[in-house]
């Protein structure tokens, strides 16, 4: 069998961290990209930690033309599909490039792999398909639906779309990931996450508090029904993360069908436990103000992990003291991300 991967937005956040964990497992990589949210920058990085060179299609999933060219030219076993965009409240402003990224991207994409065979897949999906009405923990057997911005919108359509897609064609197998909330970096310090303009999302945010970037944290409300009134969430290692798409390969192998799996590591953490995290791993203080809530917000969520354990043997082993720590390596090493060493190419 070719050890050949897809990676579709390889070059991203999570992306890269999958990267090196397919290549230390022996996959050889190739990467679909068209940088409109990375910087090539880190695909140098991944080849520095695992010594591997990444074969690289600077393009965008919506060419089709590129996507034959690169089925032709080689022998693919899989695909990992993180090309997309995702911040949600961009999405609100602009919804069509979020449905034609997301949606049309992604149709384009299983396009391809059907006229060329190629028929195991792995999407990157997010807890945002349980919507605004679920009961927690989340657990894979809920309905899905009830999403409040095109981005969750555009993850919960796909996810259809692969349902139907399976249920129509025995060949193909699709394991559908839903993240919880990833956050940290490799221990390496030489990749991790490198928002563009003001981070939306909380340990960016800390993590450039922290560095001097920014003054002090707005914590977005405190008056939720929770143990301290700040907000709860599953935050998962995107090391653990990564491993769970190797564990996702495996289990493709020899099956059919679409399968939806949480991944995040189980529990509630508060946005005030994960500022006091920080400043005990890492020594550094936070300032931070309370703020109203932040529109769209949900009290709390964390993910039912038992299926993701029991059918992938995948756990979350790293704990917050890894995340923070590893947050704070990489972003003090590189204060500006990519940027300062980013020619452009
Ligand atoms: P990211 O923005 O860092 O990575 C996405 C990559 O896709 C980028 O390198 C970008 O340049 C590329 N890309 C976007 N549109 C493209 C296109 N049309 N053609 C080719 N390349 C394209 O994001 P990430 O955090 O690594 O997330 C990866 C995936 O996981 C996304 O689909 C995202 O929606 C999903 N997800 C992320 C989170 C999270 O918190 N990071 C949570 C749940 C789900
Ligand atoms: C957000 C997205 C979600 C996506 C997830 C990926 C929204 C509404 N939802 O989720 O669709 O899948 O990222 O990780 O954007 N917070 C602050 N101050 C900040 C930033 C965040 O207090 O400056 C709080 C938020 O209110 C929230 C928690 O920190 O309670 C986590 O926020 P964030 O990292 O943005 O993730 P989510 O809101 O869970």
């Amino acid at each position: 069998m070719s050890s050949q991967v897809l990676v579709t937005g390889g070059v991203g956040y999570i992306g890269t961290h999958t990267l090196v964990a397919l290549q230390e497992v022996g996959y050889d990589v190739i990467v679909v990209d068209n940088l409109c949210n990375s910087s090539a920058v880190a695909l140098q990085r991944v080849e520095t930690i695992s010594g591997k060179p990444v074969c690289f299609y600077r393009g965008d999933i919506l060419d089709r033309a590129l996507l034959n060219r690169v089925f032709a030219e080689n022998q693919i076993f899989a695909v990992i599909h993180f090309a997309g965009l995702k911040a949600v409240s961009e999405s609100l402003r602009k919804p069509i490039e979020y449905y034609q990224n997301n949606i049309i991207g992604s149709l384009v994409l299983l396009d391809a792999m059907r006229a060329s065979g190629v028929k195991r897949f792995v999407f990157s999906s997010s807890a945002t398909v349980y919507g605004s009405e679920a009961p927690v923990p989340y657990v894979e057997t809920l309905q899905t639906g009830n999403t409040t911005n095109p981005y969750g919108t555009s993850k919960w359509m796909v996810e259809q779309v692969l349902q139907d897609t399976a249920a129509a064609d025995s060949e193909f197998a699709i394991a559908l990931l839903r993240y919880f909330n990833p956050v940290g970096a490799h221990p390496s310090g030489l990749i991790g996450e490198d928002p563009q303009g003001i981070p939306n999302n909380l340990l960016p945010y800390i993590a450039q508090v922290a560095v001097g970037k920014r003054e002090e944290l707005s914590v977005f409300g405190d008056d939720y029904p929770t143990p301290d009134g700040t907000c709860l969430r599953d935050y998962v290692h995107v090391v653990d993360l990564a491993q769970g798409h190797v564990r996702a390969l495996e289990w493709l192998v020899g099956r059919t069908g679409a399968e939806a799996f949480n991944l995040g590591a189980g529990r509630g953490i508060s946005v005030l436990e994960i500022v006091r995290a920080f400043e005990h791993a890492t020594g550094v203080s936070v300032p931070f103000r309370v703020v109203s809530r932040r529109e769209g917000d949900l009290p709390a969520f964390w993910a039912d992990t038992f299926k993701a354990k029991q059918e992938l043997g995948w756990v979350a082993n790293l704990g917050l003291e890894e995340m923070m720590v590893d947050t704070w390596r990489w972003q003090n090493a590189n204060p500006q991300g990519y940027q300062a060493v980013d020619t452009g190419k």
